[in-house]
């Protein structure tokens, strides 16, 4: 094993800053509301957190369009909050992890700023300008934000291309200078002391040559951008210059999100001798129960089927499996809630339902995440009215959808809101059952989940049944296992639409993890009586039986 794998032996705590700890009373998280509650994280037993994006923003995308890499949102504080929250984090043994959004900046970004102003402008192409073809955008690339992926300036009479919203051009990687720009933002960053990237869309930098058309999605007016640009034909090139000018000058933890990359575009990105990433954030999992309607991809609220849901997973253990490294999620800030999506958030069931999804996960061979409030199994917040979201991915797909091209009626897309939207994500962490949750003094920047006065850290932090002890106890046992860290993975009984079931072997080791998925009463024998019970979540063990969403966990030496 590699020395300094520490990345792999540690478990990640995500943290969304607007949404976590209000210091000062104007109703958004802020990073001297983190560091207060930073005890709370190394009480779970988290290893490191991954902070979303902190830097000056216009926050059209929530910090993920940013006008400058080098200076802190006012709203989330100063420099000097900024280095008391990293110094205050490595005295309790945290590192923290930032946000790198490279792939495109913020329109209000200088650099852009200075772009648009002439075609000879010493910034012009920093960003990927075209001219019109035929009057029209150059290319029929849709955006990952509904509409074109272009945006036609007047001042120059020229496209310039946005693969998300158009307050986000996307920066031209071509172009060396801005790459050493980038380069050096990292710097600044890790020379502080910071102790790794989670990199924004990492895999959509390095465009095809010529921008070709791509293939229109059926019936669609555009072509689904992600097929034509994800891990294109300099991409590993560029990754290996940043290793080589950056990342290997420093002994920090790096995972790239890579919407559409398949198990051997992994391995290429996070291979022992690739010299690129060390992890990456696959999709195939969390897109999973799309709708039929093609047009409508991700917004629909049909149940994940198990059979499905274990060939993925099990895909990418078993591929990566001694040729790179995986990175383990249910959710993040893009997602909706771990228990409402894979379990079932129905108050009867939902406790259970958290601890069996959070056992399935910490028990595979990869870096967990825990993405803040899933270890108190934190709902999906099921809004009724529009009025409520406040996301520009979903107000967008609604206004597409519903108002414009009247694919879908407006209820249908309600619902499809209530079980996709980032939002359900976004909602203010529950702490306790005071006003607010705990969570500011003031007007909450966006509505909380009223369960917060059932579920919070409060209720659960004290109490050894909860879902928090259940975690930290999952936390635990991998923090002193060289099996859960290292161990093959092999799934059981593909088939079964119930239950999962999987082993891991390590030396004379095996795991073996079974989870029932489903609210209903089983019977499986995998002759659990000849192993020892590490963990379940059920009070006792009946062995064969397997009770509505019981999750165990068995060792045989
Ligand atoms: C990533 C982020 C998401 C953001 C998008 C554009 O997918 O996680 O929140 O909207 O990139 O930056
Ligand atoms: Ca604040």
């Amino acid at each position: 094993m590699a020395e300094n794998d520490w990345w792999k032996k540690s478990v990640v705590y995500q943290v969304y800053p607007r949404s976590y700890q209000d210091s000062n009373g104007d109703g958004i998280g802020d990073l001297p509301g983190l560091t207060s509650r930073l005890p709370y994280i190394k009480d779970l037993g988290a290893d490191v957190i991954w902070l979303n994006p902190i830097y000056k923003s216009p926050d059209k995308d929530n910090g993920y369009d940013i006008s400058d890499y080098r200076n802190i949102q006012p709203a989330y504080g100063t420099m000097d909050d900024f280095d008391n929250l990293l110094q205050e984090a490595h005295v309790l043994g945290l590192k923290i992890m930032m946000d790198l959004v490279v792939n495109h900046t913020s329109d209000q970004n200088k650099w852009f700023q200075e772009s648009k102003k002439s075609k000879d402008n010493r910034y012009r192409d920093y960003y990927v300008w075209r001219d019109p073809v035929d009057g029209h955008a150059p290319n029929n690339w849709g955006s990952y934000f509904n509409g074109s992926t272009w945006k036609f300036d007047e001042t120059t009479g020229q496209y310039y291309l946005h693969l998300f919203a158009e307050g986000q051009p996307d920066l031209n990687w071509e172009n060396p200078q801005v790459r050493d720009e980038v380069w050096n933002v990292m710097k600044f960053w890790l020379d502080k002391g910071v102790d790794g990237f989670r990199m924004d869309v990492i895999n959509l930098i390095s465009k095809p040559t010529g921008l070709p058309d791509g293939q229109k999605a059926p019936d669609g007016k555009y072509a689904d951008v992600g097929k034509v640009v994800a891990d294109g034909p300099r991409l590993n090139e560029f990754l290996q210059e940043m290793n080589q000018k950056v990342l290997s000058k420093y002994d920090v933890m790096t995972v790239g999100e890579m919407p559409d990359s398949t198990p051997d575009d992994a391995i290429k990105y996070t291979g022992l001798d690739s010299h690129e990433l060390n992890m990456v954030f696959q999709f195939d999992h969390v897109g999973l129960a799309g709708n039929d309607d093609p047009r409508l991809g991700k917004w629909s609220d049909k149940k994940v089927n198990l059979v499905e849901l274990k060939q993925s997973l099990s895909k990418w253990e078993t591929e990566l499996n001694g040729k790179g490294w995986n990175s383990l999620y249910w959710n993040n800030h893009d997602q909706p809630r771990t228990v409402s999506k894979f379990g079932n958030d129905d108050p009867k069931y939902r406790d259970k339902a958290a601890k069996m999804l959070g056992t399935t996960l910490h028990m595979m061979q990869g870096t967990p995440y825990v993405y803040e409030g899933e270890e108190l199994g934190m709902t999906n917040v099921h809004y009724k009215k529009l009025s409520q979201y406040e996301d520009l991915e979903s107000l967008n797909a609604y206004r597409e959808f519903v108002d414009d091209e009247k694919i879908i009626d407006k209820d249908s897309m309600l619902k499809y809101l209530s079980a996709r939207s980032r939002d359900n994500a976004r909602t203010p962490m529950q702490w306790d059952n005071n006003k607010n949750a705990g969570f500011t003094s003031g007007k909450p920047w966006f509505e909380l989940n009223p369960n917060y006065t059932e579920i919070n850290a409060r209720n659960q932090i004290e109490n050894q049944s909860s879902v928090f002890a259940y975690y930290k106890k999952l936390i635990e046992l991998r923090h002193n296992s060289d099996l859960i860290i290292y161990g093959d993975y092999e799934l059981l009984d593909p088939e079964d639409e119930e239950v999962f079931t999987y082993k891991r072997r390590y030396n004379d080791e095996t795991l073996l993890v079974i989870s029932n998925f489903t609210d209903k009463e089983l019977t499986r024998d995998y002759n659990q009586s000849a192993g020892k019970l590490l963990i379940g979540n059920y009070d006792d063990d009946r062995n064969m039986e397997l009770r509505p969403y019981e999750s165990k966990v068995y060792l045989f030496k």
